[in-house]
């Protein structure tokens, strides 16, 4: 079977709380890769919601990977908790760690997908030195906080620049580090943020807030897989012409 090259995450900020488990389970039955759980402390951003109890409670109803975004400051306290609750991949903000390398090994041993996140005027260098430790890198196109804001279109560009740093760390390691968009994802621009070069897409109000869950994420992975299959072509055609030139 041809790996699989994208990734759709619903974020269960815009879930009904009240309903968490059926909501996970819905999720998964229609066709979501990973759960995304934001984790906000009012502190690092200012909105409180859910913590490693609730990672917990919501872990036995759904078979597909949880996807931790820790919006908290510091950071190396709760990873542990989010392991044994059942995190499998945890991504936090550089910024919010005094150690980023210490952390990125934190999550490492207790067992779990390890990843930066970008906050729209962060610069990328922060993973230039850690690349061997990351799993996969977030980009924020929101500032972190709420769900239901707008995109940021400079986004796309950075994710231009992320992708031209995680394909030449992937020639030279042989080892794939994903790349994960967050924020204003929704089904019409999905393929322009595919093309720009991601290839794990978080979207909270864009399917929770859909009457038809399935409909939604089926809509999204047609848009991302078509623009990857154009991406394709596109670099058959320009890697023809280079060897005929
Ligand atoms: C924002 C969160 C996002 C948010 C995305 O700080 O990290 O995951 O839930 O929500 P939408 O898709 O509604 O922008
Ligand atoms: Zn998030």
């Amino acid at each position: 079977m041809k790996p699989q090259r994208f990734l759709i995450a619903p974020s269960i900020l815009s879930a009904d709380f009240a309903r968490l488990g059926d909501e996970v389970r819905a999720i998964e039955t229609a066709g979501a890769d990973l759960v995304h759980f934001d984790v906000m402390d009012n502190h690092y951003v200012p909105n409180l919601t859910i913590g490693p109890m609730v990672c917990a409670a919501v872990r036995p109803h759904v078979s597909i990977p949880i996807d931790v975004h820790l919006m908290v400051r510091p950071v190396d306290r709760l990873v542990g908790d989010f392991a044994k609750a059942g995190a499998n991949l945890i991504t936090f903000h550089p910024e919010a760690s005094d150690h980023v390398d210490r952390t990125l090994s934190l999550i490492r041993e207790a067992g779990c997908k390890a990843g930066l996140v970008f906050n729209p005027a962060m610069p990328l260098e922060w993973m230039d030195h850690v690349l061997d430790k990351l799993d996969i890198v977030l980009l924020m196109s929101v500032n972190p906080g709420f769900g239901g804001q707008s995109f940021i279109g400079q986004a796309l560009v950075k994710l231009g620049e992320a992708r031209a740093r995680l394909d030449a760390y992937e020639q030279s390691s042989g080892r794939r580090i994903w790349l994960e968009i967050d924020g204003g994802v929704k089904v019409d621009n999905i393929g322009a943020i595919a093309a720009a070069g991601a290839d794990t897409f978080v979207a909270g109000s864009a399917i929770f807030g859909a009457k038809d869950y399935r409909a939604t994420i089926e809509a999204m992975k047609q848009a991302v897989a078509a623009a990857q299959a154009a991406s394709a072509r596109a670099r058959a055609e320009q890697q023809r012409r280079y060897t005929s030139a």
